[in-house]
C-alpha cells in the first residue's frame, strides 16, 4: 500500500480539476479522481499520467446528482482506504444547466452537483480526514456568491422564478456558507477547510453559454481568462501549502484572501443550510 499522501479531487476529468490533479500529483500526492462517466476519468487519467508518469491515480465513480450514487462512492472509498487518511478533498466539481432540472432525489440540479452531492459525500469521509490532522477540505466558489440570494425555504426554485444565474449565485454562496460551517465545526489541527475563487477561467464551463458570450469570451473578454493550470495553482496552494496549515473558515479570491460576505458570518444561517443539509441527504 501507497505511503503517500492522498487527494480526492472531484471535477478532475477537466479544466481546473484535472489541471489540480496534475500539480497534486507533481508535488507527490496519489490522486483519486471523482468521475462520473468513467470514460472521461479514464481518459483525464491518462492526460495525468502523460504529464506526471509517476503518479498514482485512481478513480472513484460517482455521479454528485444522485445521493444514492454518491453514498454508495463514499461507501466504497472508506472501506479501500482501510483506515488511510485522507490529506486532502478538493470539491472541484460543478454544473450549469440551461433550463430548471430536476435530479431523481427531487433537488434543483445546479445546488445538488455543486453542494448537495458534495455535502453526502463529505459526511462520511471525515473521520479519514481529521486522521490527516488536519485534513484540508478546499471548496471552489465562484466571485458571484456575493450575488447570491439564499433562500432556505425555496432552495430548490419551486416557488421563486428559476434563472441560471439566480441558481449559480445562490449555489456558489451556498458552497462558501458550507465551507466555513465545516471549518466552524472542527478544530483546525483535525481539518480546515476554506472556499476560493479560481479567477475567471477558460474550460469546458464556457461550452454551454450562449453565442453571444463565447464571442466576447474568445475576442475582447480573452485576456481577462486565464488557462486552466493558473486557475489551479490557489486551490492546490490551500490544499498543501505548509504555512496555510491552520488557516480554516476563509474565502480566498485566488491567491488573497477576502472578506467574508455577510451570510457566511451569520453563524445561524449557516447552522440552519447544515441542518438542511443533513435532512435532504438523510438516508
Ligand atoms: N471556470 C471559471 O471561470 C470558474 C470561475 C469560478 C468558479 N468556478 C468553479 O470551478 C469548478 C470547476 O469548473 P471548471 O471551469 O473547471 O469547469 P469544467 O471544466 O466544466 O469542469 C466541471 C467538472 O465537474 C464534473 N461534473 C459535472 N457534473 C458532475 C456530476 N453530476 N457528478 C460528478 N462530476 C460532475 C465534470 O465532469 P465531466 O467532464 O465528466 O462532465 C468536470 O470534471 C466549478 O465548481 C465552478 O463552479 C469556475
Amino acid at each position: 500500500m501507497s505511503s503517500k499522501q492522498r487527494a480526492l479531487v472531484t471535477g478532475a476529468t477537466s479544466g481546473i480539476g484535472e489541471a489540480a490533479a496534475v500539480q497534486l500529483a507533481e508535488r507527490g500526492y496519489e490522486v483519486i479522481t471523482l468521475c462520473h462517466e468513467r470514460a472521461h476519468g479514464e481518459s483525464a487519467r491518462e492526460r495525468i499520467l502523460a504529464r506526471v508518469p509517476a503518479a498514482e491515480v485512481t478513480l472513484l465513480e460517482a455521479d454528485l446528482a444522485s445521493l444514492a450514487s454518491v453514498r454508495a462512492a463514499a461507501a466504497d472509498f472508506v472501506a479501500r482506504s482501510e483506515g488511510r487518511p485522507l490529506d486532502v478533498l478538493i470539491h472541484d466539481a460543478g454544473t450549469t444547466t440551461k433550463a430548471r432540472e430536476v435530479t431523481e432525489d427531487g433537488f434543483e440540479k445546479m445546488l445538488a452537483v455543486d453542494l448537495i452531492g458534495p455535502f453526502a459525500l463529505t459526511l462520511p469521509l471525515l473521520p479519514l480526514l481529521r486522521a490527516a490532522k488536519p485534513g484540508r477540505v478546499v471548496q471552489l466558489a465562484g466571485i458571484y456568491h456575493r450575488r447570491g440570494h439564499l433562500d432556505l425555504d425555496d432552495l430548490h426554485f419551486e416557488r421563486r422564478e428559476w434563472s441560471m444565474m439566480e441558481a449559480n449565485n445562490q449555489a456558489q454562496l451556498a458552497r462558501v456558507l458550507f465551507a466555513c460551517e465545516l471549518a466552524a465545526r472542527h478544530d483546525p489541527s483535525e481539518l480546515v477547510a476554506n472556499a476560493v475563487h479560481p479567477g475567471a477561467v477558460l474550460t469546458n464551463a464556457q461550452r454551454d453559454a450562449p453565442w453571444w458570450a463565447k464571442v466576447l469570451i474568445h475576442t475582447v473578454a480573452r485576456p481577462a481568462f486565464v488557462r486552466p493550470e493558473r486557475g489551479a495553482e490557489p486551490v492546490v496552494r490551500l490544499a498543501t501549502d505548509p504555512s496555510l496549515a491552520g488557516v480554516s473558515g476563509k474565502f480566498f479570491d485566488r491567491m488573497r484572501e477576502a472578506p467574508l460576505v455577510d451570510q457566511a458570518q451569520d453563524t445561524a444561517l449557516r447552522a440552519a443550510l447544515w441542518e438542511r443539509l443533513e435532512a435532504m441527504t438523510a438516508g
